[in-house]
């Protein structure tokens, strides 16, 4: 009785396109539009973005079908799947690991998130317009206030523990339908307006004129890292989300084409965010602040001229940033959730309340180390810094090379062919491709990053 409940609780996703669109909400964030800009930009360009492209395709694209044969089959919360599919309690960890991981992320993503909601209010307000170095005092002046960022933070961790007690993610992936269309279409048209900036060129040879001197064993783990972040990958996220795919679901084909949508959006970030900051002269590797100092001056000099569509443009690209992050956050929230509820027998709406009193805490000490307590540093980062480096360079290429293990080397063969071809009825010839690569490619891939970081080889 008590499993036939919460299995009611657990199928959120009505119909097939709307799961697919929610995993792809869950991908698509703040990690294409303001992560990938400003790692690309610390990292020295286009060679970063060819080892990326290179992590998502031998990497990040295996390791998220892996991730889906384990929901999907499973039919359970992060832990229980692995328990479940091995019959060894030990692969629970990896279930554990992906919850503590997905916390700790939603809690400074909160704090990013937050500031996109308050630069949706203070366009709602007109205030964000002007030069270069306007932009710039704003935003310092904005994220070392107080009480400000920890205010929206806590903001936007509220309004996703609405949604995920609520259910409305019906609603949500009704709005996704257009929402994300209207995204993509925006981004290009601001894509466009920054490319006819003066000077814009330079931006451009930054993104895709690859300068290999820059290649260092720092950009591989900083590359590999944003794929896995930007994915959603490694914290079982998606393995929880895949818990609600339909039987039909081609899991190749969903991953490939959520992997796509989402290499499309970085690189169209990438191509709004550099020739900007190249015109205004703001430096490509100026950290996390990157987007919110550029972007203020893409929407003055395109549309200045005309105040109202200024006025416009940056209130839409705000709204759908945040609804973006939206998407995401909701995903990493609903991962700990379903685990307390199922696991823990929790009602819903306690399990959720575990988890978004958590993020909270770490989310006002990751919006206080930004600024009013930027003097406190983790072996040298502030402790925003450190929770995202600590996630998406360590934890998250770790747990996504676990799973690729388990999948690989630990659940029957049978069960994954079955899965991986929706009982041999497509995808049948590129089984064998996608088992080596999960039983070789990916581990060793991530270990070697990981060694040649250390300076080990
Ligand atoms: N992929 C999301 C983005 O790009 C962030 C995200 C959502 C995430 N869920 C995750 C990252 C789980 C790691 C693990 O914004």
């Amino acid at each position: 009785m008590t499993h036939n409940n919460t299995k009611a609780e657990r199928t959120g996703f009505g119909s097939k396109i709307g799961i697919i669109l929610a995993t792809a909400g869950s991908a698509v964030g703040l990690g294409n539009v303001w992560r990938f800009p400003y790692m690309t930009g610390e990292n020295g360009g286009a060679a970063f973005l060819l080892v990326y492209i290179a992590c998502i395709l031998l990497l990040g694209l295996p390791g998220m079908i892996s991730e889906f044969i384990v929901g999907r089959r499973a039919q359970a919360n992060a832990a229980r799947a692995y328990d479940n599919l091995s019959g060894e309690r030990p692969w629970r960890f990896v279930g554990y690991l992906g919850i503590f991981t997905a916390t700790i992320i939603l809690g400074f993503y909160a704090v990013v998130a937050g500031w996109c909601l308050q630069y949706l209010y203070a366009s709602l307000l007109g205030h964000v317009q002007g030069s270069a170095d306007y932009a710039q005092t704003y935003f310092q002046q904005f994220a070392s206030h107080p009480v400000k960022p920890v205010m929206w933070a806590l903001a936007f961790i509220i309004i996703t523990h609405m949604v995920v007690v609520r259910g409305v993610r019906k609603g949500i992936e009704r709005a996704s339908k257009f929402l994300m269309p209207i995204l993509l279409i925006l981004l290009v048209i601001l894509v466009i307006a920054s490319c006819s900036l003066p000077n814009a060129w330079k931006g451009v040879e930054f993104l895709f004129k690859p300068d290999f001197s820059k290649l260092n064993s720092h950009v591989f783990l900083e590359a590999l890292g944003q794929a896995f972040f930007s994915l959603s990958l490694g914290t079982a996220c998606l393995c929880t989300y895949a818990s609600y795919f339909k039987r039909d679901t081609n899991l190749l084909g969903s991953a490939a084409q959520i992997s796509v949508l989402d290499t499309l959006i970085a690189i169209l970030s990438g191509l709004m965010i550099f020739p900007a900051a190249a015109s205004v002269g703001i430096n490509p590797d100026s950290g996390p602040s990157l987007i919110f100092i550029t972007l203020p001056n893409v929407f003055q000099q395109a549309f200045g001229a005309i105040p109202v569509v200024e006025y416009v443009v940056s209130i839409m690209f705000y709204a759908l940033l945040v609804f973006a992050a939206l998407t995401s956050t909701i995903s990493m929230h609903e991962i700990g959730t379903a685990f307390f509820t199922e696991e823990m027998h929790m009602k819903r709406r306690n399990a959720s309340f575990v988890i978004t009193l958590t993020a909270s805490c770490i989310s006002v000490f990751c919006a206080w180390s930004v600024g009013a307590w930027d003097s406190l540093k983790i072996m040298g980062l502030s402790l925003m810094d450190f929770c995202d480096r600590l996630t998406a360079n360590i934890l998250l290429p770790l747990g996504g090379m676990l799973t690729c293990i388990f999948v690989g080397w630990f659940i029957p063969r049978k069960i994954v062919f079955e899965e991986f071809t929706n009982q041999g009825s497509i995808n049948a010839n590129l089984f064998l491709l996608f088992v080596f690569t999960v039983r070789y490619i990916c581990p060793i891939g991530i270990v070697l990053v990981f060694l040649h970081q250390l300076g080990i080889i």
